[in-house]
Parts: structure tokens; sequence; C-alpha cells
């Protein structure tokens, strides 16, 4: 594999190969050293065009647990504010040896004009409202561990709940659990609906009160109001109110349902409980397995050796 730009382009044997190494990261996390030399040498460049917290700090950790070196360009004070080109700021970056361009863009398709210009690996931390290719790994994994199912999805039932429509992660989630086998029900209203949403392989429902107790997973998705040029809910009460992880919602959730969301969360708004209170909820572990993912992804990607061995060599203790 040379990129990760979408599910699609990952299939189901690179994804189920990318869950594998995963769990193989997860265990190099848990030594009391999680540092591995396995990119020595390597350097992966982060190029966000648009804020995070949780994709880019887990990314450039995944970077220094393999002991790579890691660049991190701030938009914000660099030269495309004197006019340069996207093209040219990636050139010259990568005139300074990249191997890897992990990048995150406003615009869709952003990561494969990347991977035009240059000759090292392109990792899509979101372009748009297309793909997010690592947070659906993320959560893909997250389900896997939390149910035990190693082996798949089927018979799973997941419900993606509020702004399927302009929401990256929906789209990449959508194509990896429906390809492990899960089936998918969106929960929406029609307005927060992409238009070819008659296209997926999903069921789409407009009350969440329908399907809540026969989930397995329910994955609460946040009103992206940035992206939205007119109000397409008549108001976030009303939201709430139809669409929210109410008290009443939450009690009615199966005893094994998970409950997730990719954060950053709107309380108040989609999560109407605390969700340190819910016994299902799974967002922190979302969080954590957000590195070992990066990290298996980074080591598909750039490794060449074997997998690092779980058991620390003495000499790595030391560095
Ligand atoms: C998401 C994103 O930026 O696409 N967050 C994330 O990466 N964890 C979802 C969002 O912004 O709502």
């Amino acid at each position: 594999m040379k990129h990760l730009r979408s599910i699609d382009e990952l299939g189901l044997d690179g994804l189920s190969r990318l869950l594998d190494l995963t769990e193989h990261m997860a265990e190099v996390n848990r030594r009391p050293n999680p540092k591995v030399p396995a990119l020595r040498g390597k350097t992966v460049c982060n190029v966000f065009f648009e804020d995070s917290t949780r994709t880019r700090l887990s990314f450039e950790t995944a970077a220094k647990r393999l002991s790579a070196d890691t660049m991190t360009f701030a938009v914000g004070s660099s030269s495309l504010n004197k006019g340069e080109s996207l093209r040219d700021t990636i050139e010259t970056i990568g005139a300074m040896g990249v191997d890897a361009f992990v990048v995150r863009h406003g615009s869709s398709g952003v990561p494969w004009q990347v991977s035009d210009w240059t000759s090292g690996s392109v990792v899509n931390a979101g372009d748009g409202w297309h793909e997010h290719p690592t947070q659906a790994l993320l959560d893909c994994f997250t389900i896997r561990t939390a149910l035990g199912r190693s082996d798949g999805f089927d018979g799973l039932h997941i419900a993606i709940v509020g702004d399927i429509k302009h929401s990256r992660v929906a789209r990449s989630d959508i194509a990896a659990f429906t390809a492990l086998g899960a089936a998918v029900t969106l929960v929406a209203p029609r307005t927060l609906l992409p238009p070819a949403v008659d296209d997926l392989d999903v069921t789409v429902v407009d009350d969440l009160d329908e399907v809540i107790a026969d989930i397995d997973v329910l994955y609460l998705l946040r009103m992206q109001r940035e992206r939205m040029r007119e109000a397409l809910v008549p108001s976030l009460r009303e939201y709430t109110s139809r669409f929210g992880l109410t008290p009443a919602r939450a009690r009615r959730l199966g005893e094994h349902a998970l409950v997730m969301h990719p954060g950053p969360m709107n309380r108040g708004v989609e999560m109407a409980v605390d969700p340190s209170e819910l016994p299902g909820s799974v967002i922190t572990q979302q969080v954590t397995n957000g590195i070992a993912v990066r990290m298996a992804v980074l080591f598909d990607l750039l490794g060449s050796g074997p997998r690092p061995p779980v058991e620390p060599r003495p000499e790595e203790e030391t560095s």
C-alpha cells in the first residue's frame, strides 16, 4: 500500500490487515516503554489546513512511538499567507525529504492532488465532507475489541445518527462497517442526509426511537455548524428532542450496546447525558485506539522490516 486516502481504496483485505496490525500496535502500546525503532530514519509531516485535536496529536504520537521524525506544518504562519500555492508548498516541504504527508483539508480530493505532487506516501486525515479513513479504522477497531468481533461484523446493527450530510466520518464509517458485514441504519432528518443516500448500502429512518432498543452500536455525530450555509434543523433544542441521546433514550439501549462519538462532542445537543455515566460508552477507547491505528497505518506504508516485537529488546529499553 502506497497511500491511505479512502476506505474503498483500501478494500476489505487492506481493512482486515490494518485491523490485525492495530492489535499488534495496541500490544506495543501496553509496554512500559511503548517505543519501537521500526521507522527510524523516516520523516512524517503533518499538514493540517483545518483545526484538529485528536487526529493531529495521535498521528504525531504514533509517528514518535515508531521512532520516525516528525514535522508539523503550521498553516497560519506559513508562506501560504504570502500567496504560495498548495502545490509549491507541498513540493517545497517534499524537497526537505518527507516519507509521508498526513493531510487534512477543507476541500474534498486534496489528498489525491498531494499524492501527484510528492513521491512520498499520503494519508488522508479528513478531506472536506468526503473521507476520514483512519477514523473509520479506529472505530472498527474499537467495536471489534469491545464486542469481541475479530472475525467481522456479520449480524451487527449499527445506527449512525445526526449530521450525515457534512460528515466525512459517516462516509468512511459506512464504507468500513458495511464492508465488514454490519447492517447500517442512518438516523437523520432529510435535510441532514447526503444527496446520494439512495446509492448507499444502508437503511434510512428519521426516528431514533424506532431503532434505539435494537441496535448494537449507537454512533452519534456532531452537528457540523461550521459547514452549514443555512439552517437545516429548526433549532438545536428540537434536534436534541428528536435525535439526541437523552436520559430516556439511554435507558432504552440494550445492555451490551456501545455508544460512540468521533469528537469533538456538543454536550447538551447530540449528547444530552453525561457519557462517563453510560456503561456502554467507548468514546475514550476510541481516542486511545487512534494511536495504535495510526501506528499500524504508518508502519504499513513506510515500514520495511518485520513487525516490531512486542517484547522490548534490551537496547530499546534504554533508547
Ligand atoms: C471529526 C472530523 O474532523 O472529521 N473529528 C475527528 O477527526 N475526530 C468529526 C467532527 O469534526 O465532527
